[in-house]
């Protein structure tokens, strides 16, 4: 039986990695500063602790793992890493996380480690026109990334290519663009703009409007969860060892994809573009590496993905008000 170690367990892809890990038949040790709130933990073990303390990644790192999987970091949507005021904390934390688990990796003898890194870290210059966004993989130099969220992502790619380079750790790199689905966060400030538009459409009534931020022309691609962790999973099993993009070709302008949620949800609402941090004027993914590598790329459509989300996150919202109903009577 192979074993794997998730570290980001308590998280919403590492959870979903966790149970597709089990469903494969793995022994799973799972890692968090927190649990899963929605209880998408299956792991055989799981280990609270704080990956910044080596000592942590000392004790969960162990000779008999197989695979790696890091997806701890300190993350969020637009409105936790493109104010400003979160980058200290984001580069610190992360960056101690992917250093402590690349040492025990190494003094262990553990050589296939996953690492998840972001769309985030490739050039500004490339973004600003959104309908022809510029991701393809070698097109990451001269390096210019517009937050320091994806400057700390290009580091630790970096990172872990050394670590493969010098201690024989073969690294398995995805840059992943913007993953949304079932138990991804939906509220609190760390949510992304899939989320946010599910839950503000959800909440709104007949005839109301729904704020989106900036003009509404900004253009994403949005991958479902599920076309993620196939997409880890076949690249662990390959022999790829460098970074690559795992994310959706269908570009879409954040208007439009709000249009869509709108549809999806039967109601009858409205856009009210307003001022809110902003990120990159465009991003699609650029599938032709992955799929020349694996053999293989996302193919499931955007809205299939939405309407479970839709369902998902309008659930999360009644049983929300049905706990907080209950609490004041
Ligand atoms: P998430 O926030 O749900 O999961 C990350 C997990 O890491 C969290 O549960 C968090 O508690 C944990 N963590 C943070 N600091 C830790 C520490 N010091 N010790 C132990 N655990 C710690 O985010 P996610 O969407 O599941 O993202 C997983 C990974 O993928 C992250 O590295 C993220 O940067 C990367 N990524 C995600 C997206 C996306 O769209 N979701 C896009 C690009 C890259
Ligand atoms: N979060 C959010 N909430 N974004 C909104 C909203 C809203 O209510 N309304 C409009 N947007 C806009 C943002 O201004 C941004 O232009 C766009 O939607 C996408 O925002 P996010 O989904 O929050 O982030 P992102 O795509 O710019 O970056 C995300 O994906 C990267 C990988 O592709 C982040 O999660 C990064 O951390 C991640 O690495």
């Amino acid at each position: 039986m192979k074993k794997a170690l998730v570290c980001g367990a308590g998280g919403f892809i590492g959870g979903h990695l966790v149970n597709r890990l089990k469903a494969e038949g793995y022994w799973v040790r799972g890692v968090d500063i927190k649990e899963n709130e929605y209880d998408n933990n299956n792991a055989d073990e799981f280990i609270l602790g704080d990956l910044r303390d080596p000592n942590v990644a000392n004790a969960v790192v162990t000779a008999d793992l197989d695979e790696i999987y890091q997806l701890a970091a300190d993350m969020g949507g637009a409105g936790f890493v493109f104010t400003g005021t979160n980058d200290a904390a984001i580069m610190h934390n992360s960056v101690l996380c992917n250093l402590n688990i690349l040492e025990a990796a190494k003094n262990e003898g553990v050589r296939r480690v996953f690492y998840s890194s972001s769309a985030c870290m490739y050039p500004e210059y490339n973004q600003l026109d959104p309908d022809n966004p510029k991701c393809s993989e070698d097109s990451a130099y001269p390096a210019a990334p517009d937050s320091e969220y994806g400057w700390e992502k290009l580091f630790s790619e970096r990172l872990f290519l050394a670590y493969q380079k010098n201690h024989g750790i073969e690294a398995r790199i995805a840059r992943f663009h913007n993953i949304f689905g079932p138990q991804g966060t939906w509220d609190g400030g760390r949510e992304k703009a899939p989320a946010a538009v599910c839950r503000k459409v959800a909440l709104a009534n007949d005839g109301e409007s729904i704020e989106i931020w900036g003009d509404g022309l900004q253009t994403r691609s949005f991958l479902i969860v599920d076309e993620c962790v196939e997409g880890i999973r076949r690249l662990m099993n390959s022999e790829f060892s460098e970074p690559v993009n795992l994310g959706s070709e269908e570009m879409i302008s954040l208007n439009d994809f709000a249009k869509m949620v709108i549809d999806i949800s039967g109601k009858n609402l409205t856009i009210n573009n307003i001022p809110g941090p902003l990120g990159v004027r465009g991003r699609n993914s650029d599938n032709r590496l992955i799929q020349e590598k694996l053999g293989w790329a996302p193919s499931t459509p955007l809205r299939a993905g939405v309407e479970k989300t839709y369902d998902w996150i309008s659930e999360q919202i009644q049983q929300k008000q049905l706990k907080s109903s209950l609490v004041e009577m």
